[in-house]
């Protein structure tokens, strides 16, 4: 079942993250790496069915060459606040965070419950990440992620502000 919109009765709750959205200030860091700047595109699309499909795309600042990818699933427990996102990383991982979302707040919290990589991918493991998505005003999301490898503790991996594209 879907409303007018188009949007399936089941993200309701999850109206406001509907849509297209682009930041130019991403920030990637860790204490392996240098911090480096990038843009990126989410789309959180329903087509229908009890779920967004979801996309990422980050690419270089000036050279516009693609960077990291996503793409994966997003869905509501029915009638409940718990949520289940499942994502493939063009890097050779695949992985299933679990949480809430906060309909006063606009404040979604997700950890990775399980991750897998192909057999090649570069090293280090990742052994545990955190997301989360908020709502800064109507057309401003906010996402960060936080990752633990198997060389180093949890730490901020990623931070940026994101416009919602019309
Ligand atoms: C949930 C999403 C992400 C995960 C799980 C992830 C995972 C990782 C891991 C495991 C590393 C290696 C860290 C180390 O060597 O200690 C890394 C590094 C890196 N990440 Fe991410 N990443 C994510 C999102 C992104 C995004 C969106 C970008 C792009 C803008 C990005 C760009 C990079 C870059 C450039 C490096 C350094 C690569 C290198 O030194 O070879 N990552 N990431």
């Amino acid at each position: 079942m879907s409303t007018p919109s188009g949007l399936h009765n089941d993200l309701q709750p999850l109206a406001w993250l509907a849509g297209t959205w682009e930041t130019k200030n991403g920030l990637c860091q860790y204490p392996t790496m240098k911090d480096f700047q990038y843009h990126e595109e989410l789309e959180f699309i329903c087509i229908g069915q009890p779920m967004f499909n979801y996309t990422s795309k980050a690419v270089h600042p000036e050279k516009g060459t693609p960077l990291h990818q996503e793409r994966g699933f997003l869905r509501v427990k029915p009638g409940t606040k718990e949520l289940a996102f499942m994502v493939s990383h063009n890097f050779g991982l695949t992985s299933l965070e679990e949480g809430q979302f906060d309909e006063s707040t606009h404040v979604i919290d997700l950890t990775s419950v399980s991750i897998s990589r192909m057999s090649f991918a570069k090293p280090p493991a990742v052994l545990r990440f955190k997301r989360t998505i908020k709502l800064l005003d109507q057309n401003t999301l906010q996402v960060t992620v936080y990752m633990e490898t198997e060389n180093t503790e949890l730490c901020k991996h990623l931070e940026a502000t994101y416009s919602r594209k019309v």
